[in-house]
């Protein structure tokens, strides 16, 4: 309401600035108005009575001339007549003020006007010159002024009710509008709020419930809070803590998750049965228990031979298979689209591009143009799985860098997280890529695009500034292009803690048994192991090379030490990858020949998928494990390893280029592509002190349990949630400020 007189007010106070400064014009210009009046009557009395004078003054009849001049006094508005004969004043009618003179009136040759003063009013003098018999004079008509004087005073007097009239009408009428767009504008920031504190996109307005000024404190305590849940964040993320957040941060949004890879595979066995596959996958491991935690829908390409067999009529399935709490929506692609998207432009392309592994990356247009295809297949299917026009969509890795812009498009309200599973490579590197300004745009439809570690943020907004026009802002890591900003941000992606793999794990000492009698060991001898994909960044020939330094140079140690690697096979339909495998058998054969004999052979090489539980008691039974990866985002077998151990026994030996080194630094670190130091390393963790391994291991799995998968999710999660509020507020405020001059 004060806001609105204070609206009237300040329309009155212009109305009257106004006013005043109008007012001494227009009285002036009545003035000026009514005086050429008067002076246009003094002509046509002089007009119309010249030659009469001029005969009069001829004949010097004075009294027809006196006559004469009376009879034209007696109009009222005319005062006094008389002729000037030089400085002389000849038959003045009897008004003539005694003070009036010839001297002025007889100055001028032509007509003359001028204004004197007479008593308390004005009068008009007129001069007109008129020769008598030869000799030059003037006719003088004086008008009484003071009629208009009254007039010009009334014509001020009116002018100034009708202004005030005129600014009394605009300033109610600038009030009113005031209160309409204040009511409009007040209504759209109460809804905004309230849908910026309830998740909505569009709440029941409730107007006039609590005062704007409260709800906005109201909203941004909200962030306060929830910018202190994501700082204070730190410890104790678990399913239920992450369910918690969510729920208070992000009640009542749709979450969906896009990756290229599914987190259950049917395939038909042999026999005709369906068996259920959980795939080798870093990005299955550690996004699984998360959707698990906290529901949704997960889009994925249906690679399983089974997996239609397994969906309902709009190709969704409930996963886990025993405790449905998310659905699967399987997306098919065709054994071209597969080759051209996924083996070609994704694993020959955009793979050996971003890890360094010396890998020539392979641009086929061919690929890149299925890679835009399946992209687009990918948005059609999350924008028909998405309820609302606010999801909250997580896209995943490297297959699908141009879907965020493609879901920006058609859901422009989305909020978009998408993380990048691999290294970034820096900017030179990344400029080799033919299509790397599709790529980043497609990247920056994103509301926050994460990586692993600073360096790959670091690297990507180099590539941003190096390759497309945009606005990079340092301090806050974000980028502006398009009008959007998109966060650049750092998430160490982790494992589920506890690992569900731990669940009816047998104690150590059995697992070791069990493992040694399996692999047909005898029970002391000790064993280093490797688990991963059979892919060329995982430096498996590397550390092979190292277990030859190691027994060439500590032979104490042939015939007492095994390395077993578990690999399973990967991406075989590439050349890069077959080759790979052939060379790691033969590598391991010579090895073996070189210092095996007698049943023993060092390097024991298991080619085949093993289910987690399986890997888990591998761990269980390993006086150490080597991740020797050439370069890697993070590498999780390093960290399961570690959740492995609650014995806190074992040596971890990890590459210093898996992003894993940065948080996991009591590992014993390395350089892959140096054998002799990587034998030595394999030396030293096997003659390790238990202490010292307690210690490092201790400290390694604080860590893990730490920055688990659940506060890697958390962490995203939160931001989006901060990001959708802020943008809230921003949209509230934009809004209001069209709002406002548009209605004014
Ligand atoms: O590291 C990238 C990544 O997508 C991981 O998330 C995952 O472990 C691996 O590649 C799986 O690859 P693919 O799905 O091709 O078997």
């Amino acid at each position: 309401m004060r806001i609105i007189v204070r609206f009237g007010g300040i329309a009155m106070l212009v109305a009257a600035i106004v006013i005043l400064a109008v007012l001494p014009f227009a009285t002036s210009f009545v003035e000026q108005w009514t005086r050429r009046d008067v002076e246009l009557r003094s002509r046509l009395v002089f007009n119309s009575v010249r030659d009469q004078v001029s005969g009069l003054l001829a004949r010097n009849d004075a009294q027809q001339a006196g006559i004469l001049f009376e009879r034209i006094a007696s109009d009222e508005r005319v005062l006094a007549i008389g002729y000037c004969d030089g400085q002389e004043l000849r038959f003045p009618t009897s008004n003539m003020p005694p003070s009036f003179s010839c001297a002025e009136a007889s100055r001028s040759d032509s007509e003359s006007f001028s204004v004197v003063r007479n008593q308390d009013h004005n009068v008009l003098v007129s001069s007109f010159p008129l020769n008598a018999g030869g000799r030059p004079g003037h006719l003088v008509v004086l008008h009484d002024l003071s009629y208009a004087d009254q007039r010009g005073g009334e014509a001020r007097n009116y002018l100034f009710l009708a202004l005030a009239g005129v600014a009394f009408g605009a300033a109610a009428l600038a009030a009113m509008i005031a209160a309409i767009i204040m009511r409009r504008w007040l209504s759209s920031i109460r809804q905004a709020l309230e849908s910026a504190r309830t998740g909505n996109a569009n709440p029941p307005v409730e107007e006039n419930i609590i005062p704007l000024g409260q709800e906005i404190r109201d909203v941004l305590q909200e962030l306060e809070a929830s910018r202190r849940t994501i700082d204070a964040a730190h410890t104790d993320w678990s399913p239920e803590t992450l369910r918690a957040a969510l729920s208070n941060e992000l009640s009542g949004s749709e979450v969906i998750v896009v990756s290229n890879r599914e987190p259950y595979i049917h395939n038909r066995t042999n026999g005709g049965e369906i068996s259920l596959q959980i795939p080798a996958s870093g990005l299955v491991s550690a996004l699984e228990p998360v959707v698990r935690a906290c529901g949704g829908t997960w889009v994925a390409h249906g690679s399983g031979t089974a997996d239609r067999d397994t969906v309902d009529a709009n190709d969704r399935v409930p996963v886990p298979p025993n405790h449905p709490s998310y659905t699967l929506r399987r997306v098919w692609l065709s054994e071209e689209e597969q080759d051209g998207y996924y083996y070609g432009a994704a694993n020959e392309g955009l793979w050996p591009l971003c890890h360094i592994a010396f890998v020539r990356p392979i641009f086929r247009e061919t690929d890149w143009q299925f890679y835009r295809s399946v992209n687009e297949k990918f948005a059609d299917a999350i924008v028909a799985e998405a309820k609302r026009e606010d999801p909250i969509i997580l896209v995943q890795d490297y297959h699908f860098a141009l879907l965020p812009r493609m879901i920006r498009d058609r859901l422009p309200r989305a909020t978009i997280v998408t993380f990048w599973h691999i290294p970034w490579p820096n900017a030179e590197t990344f400029g080799i890529c033919p299509w790397r300004e599709e790529i980043i745009d497609g990247l920056l439809g994103s509301s926050i695009l994460g990586f692993h570690t600073q360096a790959h943020c670091n690297n990507f907004l180099d590539s941003v500034d190096s390759y497309v026009e945009s606005r990079i802002d340092r301090e806050k890591d974000s980028v502006f292009f398009g009008g959007e900003e998109t966060l650049i941000r750092p998430y160490p992606i982790s494992i589920e803690w506890p690992p569900t793999a731990m669940e009816g794990q047998r104690p150590v000492e059995e697992c070791r048994r069990i493992v040694r009698e399996r692999l047909g060991l005898s029970p002391d001898m000790r064993i280093g192991v490797g688990i991963e994909r059979f892919d060329y960044t995982k430096g498996i020939l590397d550390r092979m090379q190292a277990i030859d330094a190691l027994i060439g140079e500590h032979p104490e140690w042939r015939g007492n030490f095994t390395f077993v690697q578990v690999a399973a096979p990967t991406r075989s339909k590439l050349a890069n990858y077959r080759l790979l495998q052939e060379e790691a058998e033969a590598l391991a054969r010579d090895i073996n020949e070189k210092y095996g004999g007698d049943g023993y052979e060092p390097i024991r090489l298991l080619i085949r998928h093993h289910e987690p539980d399986e890997v888990f008691e591998l761990f269980r039974a390993a006086d150490l494990c080597i991740v020797s990866s050439l370069h890697d985002g993070m590498n999780l077998v390093a960290k399961e390893f570690v959740a492995a151990r609650d014995d806190e026994q074992g040596v971890l030996i990890l590459s210093a280029f898996a992003g894993a080194s940065r948080e996991l630094s009591e590992a014993l670190i390395v350089n892959p592509y140096n054998a002799h130091a990587m034998g030595e390393a394999i030396n030293r963790a096997l003659t390790m002190p238990q202490n010292e391994q307690r210690e490092r291991m201790r400290l390694m799995r604080d860590q893990v349990k730490e920055r688990n998968v659940y506060r890697w999710a958390g962490q995203m999660l939160l931001a989006a949630s901060r990001l959708r509020k802020q943008q809230r507020i921003r949209r509230l405020i934009a809004r209001g400020r069209r709002l406002a001059p548009a209605n004014a």
